[in-house]
């Protein structure tokens, strides 16, 4: 039975499999920006489900863009080979790897999020965070300064220089994070941009970081390799980000050879009340899609079988992330496919829980 779940999916010379992905998810666990076997572990266990794509973590561009001094990074070759690593065993799986690159702007140098909300200060390893402006996100975060001309354009080549290192370490798609209230949301959102210079105030300059950051990462990124930028598609608030310029951005991104935007919300600023509930995001990963004309992925509060059904059935989206439901249930899309009678390949050492005609997994060469 086909489900829709199980189609696949082209975007430019990637093929997945099917329609789920893992969604990036920081771990806090990394060391000195370098992957751990906590990273294979983790990141292996959700590829053996057969799942289509991955997309690691907020991987940081540059040190100070880290939200915590854990997260990952690929400011510099050292920190290639450990997620190379963990690239080739997901290809084992059958599983495309994407690492979403990222910086954290005025959320930085947090702790790890089980030690407590709390700015790291510079003489306990952590930094001073740089944003757009100088306004803290909150009480407990640490004063960001302003990014100069030159602050941007390192912000912009260090997203270049990462997104080479995310070919070299064999990643098949790159996601630009410009969501969840990070540097580049920052700049998108009229609540934390309050510049005078050409990347503040009208649309078009708050849009210009964004924009340039994809097309420098888009021209180094190889052309058969897909690009893909998360935003968060409103602010929920009067005065903020809204989705009449997620539409609009993502037109332009779409322009410059963008192939799909993962339609996150939210994280801007600290007391906005948000609706969440099911699928909630969904609607604005339809309007981005229907109206800007580009492939999106759904994400949020998505946990069953009908509910992505439904999503990709209706042309809501075009994949869907989860990211919780794939902590608590790994096995999530194997379990699913056996429970439909739909013929999934299973990794070889697994066969023997396998249903009787199921294939052995082949990986996929890079
Ligand atoms: C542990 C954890 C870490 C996360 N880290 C990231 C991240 O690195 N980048 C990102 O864009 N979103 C991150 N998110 C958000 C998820 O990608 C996802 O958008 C969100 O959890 C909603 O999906 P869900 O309801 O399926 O969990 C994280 C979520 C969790 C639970």
């Amino acid at each position: 039975m086909n489900t829709g779940i199980f189609t696949s999916f082209q975007l430019r010379g990637l093929e997945l499999p099917n329609r789920v992905a893992v969604a990036p998810m920081c771990q806090y666990s990394a060391e000195d920006g370098m992957a751990q076997d906590w990273h294979l572990v983790h990141l292996g266990a959700r590829a053996q489900s057969g799942v289509g794509l991955i997309l690691v973590e907020a991987t940081a561009v540059v040190p100070e863009g880290r939200i915590s001094p854990t997260d990952l990074g690929l400011w510099k070759d050292a920190q290639i080979d450990g997620l190379a690593r963990v690239v080739k065993f997901l290809h084992s799986m059958g599983t495309a790897a994407g690492v979403q690159l990222a910086h954290a702007g005025r959320k930085a140098s947090m702790s790890q999020p089980w030690r407590g909300e709390q700015y790291v200060k510079p003489e306990d390893g952590g930094w001073q965070p740089v944003a757009p402006s100088a306004v803290a996100y909150a009480e407990n975060f640490g004063e960001p300064r302003a990014l100069d001309a030159a602050g941007i354009r390192n912000v912009i080549e260090s997203f270049v220089n990462a997104a080479k290192r995310a070919d070299a370490a064999g990643f098949d798609v790159v996601e630009i994070h410009a969501a969840h209230g990070y540097l580049l949301h920052q700049f998108l959102s009229p609540l934390t941009n309050k510049r005078t210079d050409e990347y503040g105030g009208g649309l078009e300059n708050r849009m210009r970081l964004a924009i340039e950051v994809s097309a420098a990462v888009r021209s180094v990124w190889p052309e058969r390799k897909p690009l893909f930028v998360r935003i968060s598609a409103t602010d929920w608030c009067e005065g903020g980000w809204t989705a009449d310029e997620s539409v609009e951005l993502a037109k332009r991104l779409k322009s410059m050879g963008v192939d799909l935007i993962d339609v996150s919300t939210g994280g801007i600023a600290r007391g906005i009340a948000i609706k969440a509930g099911p699928g909630f995001q969904v609607p604005f990963a339809e309007r981005v899609r229907r109206e800007a004309g580009i492939p999106t992925a759904a994400v949020g509060l998505i946990t069953t079988a009908e509910e992505v059904e439904a999503i990709l059935n209706e042309g809501k989206a075009d994949l869907v992330l989860m990211a919780r439901e794939f902590l608590r249930n790994p096995y999530w899309l194997l379990n699913l496919a056996r429970e439909r009678g739909v013929k999934m390949s299973w990794p070889k050492q697994y066969l023997r829980a396998a249903p009787a005609d199921a294939p052995m997994r082949a990986g996929i060469t890079n």
